[in-house]
């Protein structure tokens, strides 16, 4: 198993470890100037007022929906295809997850289907960048505008993607970027939220840190606020990768070329890009069709090729499946097909023209 190709690997260079070990001998291990660093480097790329760096992707949207006041009675619409932190944390502020179910050419929320869902008690949208592609912003944005929602970015996978060169991150009230392994730069754990409303990154700031304010020169406890901090030396090591995140995205991009040209099996259904979208490439996601999921990865596997299922029908999942007890064949059925036979294949910036040819040769053969 040993040229085993895995869907993805961080790219980690030594300019990177060593950003990492010049921040350990400083001896300074909790966060500081590096995180600010970090923040003020993302905020510009972004084109965003403010970046908050944390502990990870989930604890941004707590972070974020403790911010806006949610919590018991309200209502949050959230994609019925995702990974289950999205509903997760609007069950951890205790508001309920309203499911949407998505359109399958896209993976992301269905935006015709949203306001059937909206209630009296909606609070927000917690929109999903899912893969790397940007949900329908314009559309998001019109339907929060006329019923008086929040929309929040879901972006874990979404750093570096676009809609008309507006980068995702910076279309609604706040968003959430993941930096756990699998994404295109990495801090181990971490996550970063970015918004445009000063205020409103003041108090994310607070929640972090204890619900410490420290402005006026006085520290004061003003909130019962978490600790999602981000050490300086995780800061330090996504920064550096940052450094070279446009290489990052173009290495994608040209292995996604190659599978877009070169794969070429009836079974297989390539993902699509609408017109003026930028797609990070977060997760190379096929729809299979006259082939299981089990068999393509078992048989992706025998051909050295690592595989697995996107993300889930988060209705289906145990907690959401006995809570709520939806019947996603349905309420959910895109969703539920791209569970069950969405399928992710290897991309990552470092892989040789070698392993691009045989990620294609086994798809080919399924
Ligand atoms: C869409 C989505 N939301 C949220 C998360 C949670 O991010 P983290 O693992 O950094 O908490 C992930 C992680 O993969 C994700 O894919």
């Amino acid at each position: 198993m040993s040229n085993f190709i895995p869907i993805t690997k961080p790219w980690l260079i030594d300019e990177d470890i060593n950003a990492v070990s010049d921040v350990l001998k400083t001896g300074m291990l909790v966060q500081g100037q590096e995180v600010e660093k970090l923040e003020i480097a993302v905020a510009d790329y972004l084109n965003v007022k403010q970046v908050i760096a944390v502990s990870n992707g989930t604890a941004t949207m707590h972070i974020m929906l403790k911010v806006l006041g949610i919590g018991p009675g309200d209502e949050v619409i959230v994609p019925a295809f995702s990974y289950v932190a999205t509903a997760n944390v609007v069950e951890l502020v205790g508001a309920t997850p309203v499911f949407v179910d998505i359109d399958i050419n896209t993976f992301n929320i269905d935006t015709k289907l949203i306001e059937q869902k909206i209630t009296p008690r909606t609070k927000a949208i917690l929109a999903v960048h899912e893969f790397g592609l940007a949900a329908n912003a314009k559309e998001i944005n019109n339907i929060c505008k006329k019923h008086n929602l929040f929309f929040l970015e879901d972006a874990a996978c979404a750093l570096g993607a676009s809609i008309e060169n507006k980068k995702t991150g910076s279309f609604g009230q706040s968003a959430s970027f993941s930096l756990h392994p699998r994404k295109a730069i990495t801090s181990g754990e971490g996550g970063l939220i970015s918004t445009n409303d000063e205020e409103f990154a003041y108090k994310c700031r607070i929640l972090r840190n204890h619900g410490v304010d420290v402005t006026k020169g006085k520290t004061g406890f003003v909130e019962a606020g978490f600790n999602y901090r981000m050490t300086d030396f995780q800061a330090a090591l996504v920064a550096s990768q940052f450094n070279r995140f446009e290489e990052i995205l173009s290495k994608k991009n040209e292995i996604a070329a190659h599978y877009f040209s070169e794969i070429k099996n009836s079974k297989v259904i390539l993902p699509h890009i609408p017109q003026g979208y930028t797609h990070s490439l977060q997760s190379f996601h096929l729809l299979l069709e006259g082939i299981t999921q089990n068999e393509a990865i078992e048989k992706l596997k025998l051909l050295g090729v690592g595989a697995n299922y996107g993300a889930q029908c988060i209705p289906e999942v145990i907690y959401y499946k006995n809570k709520y007890g939806y019947n996603s064949k349905t309420d959910f059925p895109n969703a539920l097909k791209a569970f069950d036979q969405g399928l992710v294949i290897p991309l990552f910036p470092q892989m040789q023209q070698e392993e691009i040819n045989k990620v294609i040769s086994a798809i080919n053969q399924l």
